[in-house]
């Protein structure tokens, strides 16, 4: 079957882009990404920002940012650009320099770089992130990569725009610790090339609302498609092994993923944009506890500061998209993660819960942890070791050419973990020789620490 063939027909003129991405980004795997573990490495783990920003330029070519992207539709790219921050190269160069820039955390050891390392698929490839004065937060940092191309911000969707989140973690106080704009605008508004960067961007002096514009406009730069399940998706039947190609057919029937991580050439990122409770913050919390916690809090102050610092900082991050909408019905949920290079931002979920991509298929093997707000697609899948290898191997095929050499030593290292032990393994449940409610009956009294 050619699956590649039948896809591009289906979805016509109206996909973000066929055909020529393949063409376009020849450079293969840089050779930073195989020498991970001699990395110069600076505060809190992250990368030097120097070695950083030598590894974006050898991963990031040259481009006319006032273009779509290669192999865009120059249409559907202009609906992802806020109508107040055209793309320009000024703006593009300036919140490069921004997102790499310490000075704009109080203690001046935390950037962007240092939870979005461009060395680990621009996350920090920790279970949840860690900044100003080493305090760790409760979520794991997913990827800016192709975040551009996202519906809202933020694993609750808290945020509606790249311009608006990059305001948030300056002054999120176990992020950056900014006490507040004023005071990041004040860090950097010395420095005589920011002066004239910020007036050659957007025509004013340093302020806080275009920190947010500038380092946006970077962020929608990076964008990396190039799979090779895109290109098997555009008919090159060698592009993936044939056992990444029975993964894709599971992915796509039996497993039941692509109900909720939609994934084709016209939606490459893998994600239907909504919010799922797929059972993973059943693991630790009373829902309704923290609930009623939450409301109490945020009614005392409904600014979007204090949601950020409840869902970063405390045991109510696991409410999940529910502390956004206050709808109980979204008790524990969160976007469908992208799966696009998932394969290099270790660990998963959005509480860093799950080492490898073979505990991620055995969480949902057994149709996730049991909870009342757990989501109707969530079902044990009876899946065979043969058939969850196969998975796997499919979310390998899903890296960016430019991150090969990482997707390589991820696939070794996560290999070499699972078989070292898979916590979340329960086959009782995945082929249904126990049923749910039985562990739930058990869960309701025994889980809640
Ligand atoms: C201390 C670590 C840390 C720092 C510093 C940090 N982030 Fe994040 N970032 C995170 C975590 C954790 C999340 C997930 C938070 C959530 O969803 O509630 C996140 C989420 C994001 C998202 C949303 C991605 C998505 O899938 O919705 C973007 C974009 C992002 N950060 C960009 C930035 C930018 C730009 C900066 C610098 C201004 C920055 N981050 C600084 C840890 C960090
Ligand atoms: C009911 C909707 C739904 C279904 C079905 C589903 N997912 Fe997910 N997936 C999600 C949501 C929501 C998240 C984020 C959950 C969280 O962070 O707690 C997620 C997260 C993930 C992640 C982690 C990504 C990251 O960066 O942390 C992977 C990998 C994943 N899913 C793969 C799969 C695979 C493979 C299948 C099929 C076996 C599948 N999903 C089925 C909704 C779903």
């Amino acid at each position: 079957m050619n699956r590649g063939r039948t896809m591009r027909g289906a979805v016509g003129g109206t996909a973000l882009g066929v055909g020529l991405l393949g063409a376009v980004l020849m450079s293969r795997p840089a050779a930073w990404a195989e020498e991970a573990t001699t990395v110069p490495r600076g505060p809190h783990g992250a990368a030097t920002m120097d070695y950083q920003q030598q590894a974006l330029a050898k991963i990031l070519p040259k481009s006319d940012v006032t273009q779509a992207p290669p192999g865009f539709d120059p249409v559907v790219w202009a609906a992802f650009i806020p109508e107040d921050n055209a793309m320009t190269p000024q703006r593009v160069e300036l919140g490069r320099k921004l997102y790499f820039d310490t000075r704009l955390s109080k203690d001046g050891t935390v950037s962007c770089a240092t939870c979005h390392d461009v060395t680990r698929g621009f996350t920090d490839q920790l279970k949840t992130s860690e900044g100003i004065k080493d305090q760790i937060g409760q979520r794991n940092a997913p990827t800016v990569l192709n975040t551009a191309l996202l519906q809202t911000l933020f694993l609750d969707g808290r945020s509606p725009t790249l311009d608006h989140q990059a305001k948030l973690p300056i002054v999120n106080p176990i992020e950056m610790g900014m006490p507040d704009g004023d005071a990041a605008v004040k860090a950097i508004s010395g420095d005589a090339e920011y002066q004239k960067a910020f007036k050659e961007a957007y025509g004013r002096d340093v302020n806080y609302e275009d920190i947010g514009r500038a380092i946006g406009a970077f962020e929608r730069t990076l964008v990396f498609l190039d799979s090779p399940l895109r290109r098997f998706l555009q008919g090159d039947t060698n592009a993936i092994s044939a056992e990444a190609k029975a993964g894709w057919d599971l992915f796509n029937g039996k497993a039941r993923c692509v109900t909720c991580h939609q994934m084709n050439l016209s939606n490459p990122l893998g994600t239907d944009n909504r919010f799922h409770n797929v059972g993973v913050s059943a693991r630790h919390q009373d829902f309704e506890g923290l609930g009623s916690k939450a409301l109490k809090l945020l009614k005392e102050d409904p600014s979007e500061q204090k949601l950020d610092e409840l869902a970063l900082g405390t045991p109510m991050s696991e409410l999940g998209r529910f502390m956004v909408t206050k709808n109980r019905v979204d008790m524990g949920s969160f976007r469908t993660s992208i799966l696009l290079n998932v394969a290099i931002t270790p660990p998963y979920m959005h509480d860093g819960s799950l080492p490898t991509l073979w505990d991620v298929m055995d969480h949902y093997n057994k149709g996730g942890e049991p909870n009342p707000f757990l989501d109707g697609g969530m079902e044990p899948l009876a899946l065979t070791e043969e058939e969850i290898n196969q998975l796997v191997a499919f979310m390998f095929t899903l890296t960016d050419d430019r991150f090969a050499a990482e997707n390589e030593r991820q696939l070794q290292a996560q290999r070499a973990a699972a078989n070292a032990s898979r916590k979340f393994r329960d086959d009782e449940m995945a082929f249904r020789r126990k049923l749910a409610f039985e562990d739930r009956l058990k869960g309701d009294k025994g889980k809640n620490k």
